[in-house]
């Protein structure tokens, strides 16, 4: 093989290897539009990822997604069903939290994001 030749297997390589490595996995996508969804919705409350824009508005904070991902009791379908029903009746101080009627694709996008920041392993 010339030089040249090489050089040019070598460039084919890494473009066709390019859109490979660019494309996110279903996984990361799911994870990427929970973590969106979140900042977009929860992040008023919850400190939903360290490097969020603003911080939670509430004079008793919400907990931290971190914290509710690395409760031993937290699983996908306590999120679901926590996520399902209304807790507050809009008068009590401190507040509970509101229902938020969220799609049921963005619903298990966010609850994704929510266990993938647990610790350790899964
Ligand atoms: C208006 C404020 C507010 C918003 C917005 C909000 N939350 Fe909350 N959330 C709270 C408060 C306050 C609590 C703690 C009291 C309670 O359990 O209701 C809480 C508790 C929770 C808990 C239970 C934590 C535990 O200890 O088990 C989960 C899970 C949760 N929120 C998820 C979410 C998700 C997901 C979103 C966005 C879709 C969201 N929250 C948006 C105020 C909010």
């Amino acid at each position: 093989m010339t030089r040249t030749a090489a050089a040019l297997a070598v460039l084919a390589a890494a473009v066709s290897a390019a859109p490979l490595a660019a494309r996110p996995t279903p996984h990361a996508a799911a994870l990427a539009r929970g973590r969106a969804d979140s900042l977009e919705v929860c992040a008023v409350c919850h400190v939903v990822a360290p490097d969020q824009a603003s911080q939670p508005v509430l004079t008793h904070p919400a907990p931290s997604f971190e914290s509710i991902a690395n409760d031993p009791k937290t699983t996908a379908a306590s999120l679901r069903k926590f996520l399902a029903i209304s807790h507050w009746d809009r008068r009590t101080r401190p507040m509970k939290m509101d229902r938020y009627v969220l799609p049921d694709h963005e619903m298990d996008d966010v609850i994704s994001y929510i266990l993938s920041l647990r610790h350790g392993p899964r």
